[in-house]
């Protein structure tokens, strides 16, 4: 027997949603199935590879492990929130332009955690940076783009230069 829906409501990105779902129902699904939110990836379902964070009152949660009904009256920020409008985040337009997105399974969790790390330490040391992301799994880019894309983003956010190196840009 199917169990009964419950319905819910969250602020996602800024936007207010109702909806009717069961009670066991992850995050992760009521985001990408029932809201269409789609940037958030399904991975491992496990709490294992990241692909799945997403931000709940501003703080990185697995959305694989969590229960949408924990998230009722919460305020959640997925990758389609990360713009500003048509502005990107730094973090978007770094990952795009250092090439730290190359299949981009991983990178909406990969930016969400990093937008939290840098709203709480605008001026991480690589090793920071290696820390607060190290819940997240890349398979495709050998994380050192990835690393660079949020260095170069605090420098942004900073108000500082972040034209990236030749080096970060097209290799040694
Ligand atoms: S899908 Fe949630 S941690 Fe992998
Ligand atoms: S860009 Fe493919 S898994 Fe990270």
């Amino acid at each position: 027997m199917t169990a009964p829906k419950v319905l819910g409501g969250f602020v996602v990105n800024g936007e207010r949603h109702q909806t009717a779902f069961q009670p066991h129902r992850t995050l992760l699904e009521v985001l990408r199935e029932d809201l269409d939110l789609t940037g958030t990836k399904h991975g491992c379902e496990l709490g294992e590879c990241g692909a799945c964070t997403v931000l709940v009152d501003g703080t990185p949660v697995l959305s694989c492990l969590v229960l949408a009904l924990e998230a009722q009256g919460k305020d959640v920020t997925t990758i389609e929130g990360l713009a500003d409008g048509p502005d990107l985040h730094p973090l978007q337009d770094f990952f795009a332009e250092l090439g730290a997105s190359q299949c981009g399974y991983c990178s909406a969790g990969f930016m969400l955690a990093a937008k939290k790390l840098l709203e709480d330490n605008p001026d991480p040391t690589r090793d920071e940076i290696r820390r607060a992301l190290s819940g997240n799994i890349c398979r495709c880019t050998g994380y050192i783009k990835i690393f660079e894309a949020v260095e170069l983003a605090a420098r942004r956010l900073r108000g500082e230069d972040a034209t990236p190196s030749r080096e970060a840009l097209h290799g040694q």
